[in-house]
């Protein structure tokens, strides 16, 4: 053993015991020729005191010591002076009076100061394992390993098999583009990195695996945000011969687990439950954030007659009106932050927002008040329970989707903006019903909300042909704070419903043969009803640890790009042989600098 303890054990009781101790040199001073080093390792710090009136040899070795330097020291444990006291650190009580020491390794000047939390992010994602020395990013790792932890016990517990499938396999549609990977055996031929092991894990029931998971890599070529990377860890289950609730039930033992052994929090169970027709219309948003109030209503009756262009329109349609009450916060909200909120309303697609101030005597204020009839006035205040200083906020839209999301967006930008969100509650609930289709009107079809092997409702399933856009889901998402952390859904197992719903996907027979035939081969085969779910990782440690974004959460996270700065990948330093043996020709009047 190079060491006897780690850097954070030592204390008054060690006074006088000879140690060992390795690690990195946080820092270092010389005061009067007596040289203090702050050794750290993955635990703690500990000074080192180097005297060179007891051991000048030792502090001949020490002299060109510089931080990050690495080191092995033996010394004697003695008390600081009292006055040396550092009462907020473990050690800080004590010092180790060194008279051995080695150079493990030196270092060459940082990079960057690695203690400024302002560096730049570039800079420490190049220099990544620089960063996880000192950021807290280790502290969040150690964290990641002890949630994995929980869960791999809760699930073992509870009789599932971890089971690995592939990561070269052929697309398994979530809704992001595929990363292909050209095959040389087969050249022109490319698997694909899975979006995730939904398929495989649908397949393991066939098996009779019967109860599966997996904390498994997905990989998802689509645009970045703070809660996306593209390539991510899940928590991937699925079930035999259950219901919803068996899978809501174990992800809620998994949860609990979590939170009660890492944050000493007892979480309610079960969670509570919201349809996604409800959550949409009081919160705008199918991942709706409940530690606050803010609900929307429904409004499209009480302008049924409107002759108000927007809303009159959105009547016509058989759109929707949608409002807001923001209570009390007319004066806080000025006219900036009126265009702000009307900004973030067009973001989501709205054609604008109506905002309506009630003034001292109750009358509302704001250029659309004059098209409003007295009738449609008194009806919307009283609906909204409008009094003096409210803000009122609505959008019409022809699409449901539409004005919900926008003024679900404007929930939570006046939510942000008045601190209205407690940063200490943990609010979990499912959200059911989902919708089993959405129109994708840029290429005229329909998509899966989910994905496509998801089970329509049994009472919705006449609809399937007739109105799809009427049919909801066996699907459910856990919601964590407004974030979706995991998603799920009873499947389809039989060959001909999953034939109807590649059809109403626009899928021809050909296609999904060439596509997935050896699931509807597979179902043929005396496939079991079954179902799962899958939890987003590093969306969970994000929550758990506060993190801003899922990168913080992550080893070795990409940019927003896409890129990893430290290897410089993707690349284009590719050899020409290993180009040619996959049968591929750089097309270069196409390629970008994607730096
Ligand atoms: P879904 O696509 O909803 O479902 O993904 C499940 C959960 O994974 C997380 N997630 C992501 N996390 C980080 N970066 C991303 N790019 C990313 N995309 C998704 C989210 C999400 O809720 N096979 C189904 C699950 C099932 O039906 O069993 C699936 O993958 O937290």
């Amino acid at each position: 053993m190079n060491r006897t303890h780690h850097c954070n054990e030592l204390g008054l009781a060690n006074v006088g015991q000879r140690v060992s101790l390795c690690g990195w040199v946080n820092s270092c001073r010389n005061l009067g020729g007596m040289l203090f080093i702050d050794l750290r390792d993955r635990e703690g710090i500990t000074q080192l005191v180097i005297d060179p009136a007891t051991a000048p040899q030792i502090a001949e070795i020490a002299k060109p010591i510089r931080e990050e330097w690495v080191l092995q020291v033996g010394g004697t444990v003695q008390a600081r002076p009292e006055n040396m006291v550092n009462a907020k650190r473990a050690t800080g009580a004590i010092e180790v009076a060194v008279d051995e020491l080695k150079v493990l390794n030196q270092a060459a000047p940082m990079p960057y100061n690695l203690d400024d939390p302002a560096a730049s992010d570039d800079l420490r994602l190049k220099y990544r394992y620089l960063d996880m020395r000192r950021s807290g990013l280790l502290d969040t790792l150690r964290l990641r390993h002890q949630i994995a932890h929980v869960i791999r016990n809760v699930l073992d517990q509870n009789g599932f098999i971890e089971v690995e499938t592939p990561i070269l396999t052929k697309s398994t549609p979530e809704g992001a583009r595929d990363y292909l990977v050209p095959s040389r055996v087969k050249p022109g031929a490319f698997y694909a990195l899975p979006q995730s092991p939904q398929q495989y894990k649908q397949l393991l029931m066939v098996g009779g695996v019967e109860r599966y998971f997996q904390i498994a890599r997905c990989f998802r070529d689509e645009d970045l945000r703070a809660d996306r990377q593209p390539e991510f860890t899940q928590v991937d289950l699925e079930m035999s011969f259950v219901e919803e609730k068996d899978v809501q039930d174990i992800t809620e033992k998994i949860l609990a687990a979590v939170m009660k052994e890492v944050k000493g929090i007892d979480v309610q169970l079960p969670f509570p439950r919201i349809t996604w027709k409800d959550a949409m219309t009081r919160y705008g948003s199918d991942k709706p954030d409940t530690r606050f109030g803010l609900e929307m209503q429904n409004v499209t009756a009480l302008f049924a007659n409107s002759t108000f262009k927007p809303f009159q329109a959105a009547v016509e349609a058989n759109g929707t009106i949608e409002a807001l009450n923001a209570t009390g916060l007319a004066a806080a909200t000025s006219r900036k932050g009126i265009d702000a909120l009307t900004e973030s309303a067009k973001l989501m697609g709205a054609k604008g927002l109506v905002t309506l101030k009630v003034d001292e005597n109750g009358a509302l204020n704001g250029p659309a008040a004059k098209f409003l009839t007295d009738e449609e006035t008194a009806a919307l205040k009283a609906t909204l329970d409008a009094k003096p200083g409210d803000l009122l906020l609505l959008v019409a839209d022809i699409s449901f989707r539409v004005a919900c999301n926008a003024l679900g967006r404007v929930r939570l930008d006046l939510a942000n903006t008045h601190d209205l969100i407690p940063k200490d509650k943990f609010n979990f609930l499912w959200l059911t019903e989902f919708p089993l289709f959405d129109w994708d009107f840029e290429e005229q079809r329909w998509v899966a909300e989910h994905h496509p092997f998801t089970r329509p409702m049994d009472e919705d399933l006449p609809l399937l042909k007739t109105d799809p856009g009427k049919v909801r889901a066996r699907a459910y998402d856990i919601v964590l704070n407004g974030c979706e952390a995991g998603g799920g859904s009873i499947r389809i197992h039989e060959p001909a419903l999953q034939s109807l719903m590649f059809e109403t996907l626009g899928i021809s027979p050909e296609s999904a043969r060439a596509r997935f035939g050896h699931l509807l081969d597979a179902f043929s085969f005396g496939a079991p009803p079954h179902g799962g779910l899958a939890l987003g990782f590093d969306r969970l440690v994000m929550l758990i640890t506060g993190a801003d974004s899922i990168r913080d959460t992550i080893a070795f996270p990409k940019t927003a790009k896409a890129a990893c700065l430290m290897m410089d990948a993707p690349s284009s330093d590719v050899d020409s042989k290993q180009l040619a043996e996959l049968g591929i020709i750089l097309n270069t009047s196409q390629l970008i600098d994607s730096k």
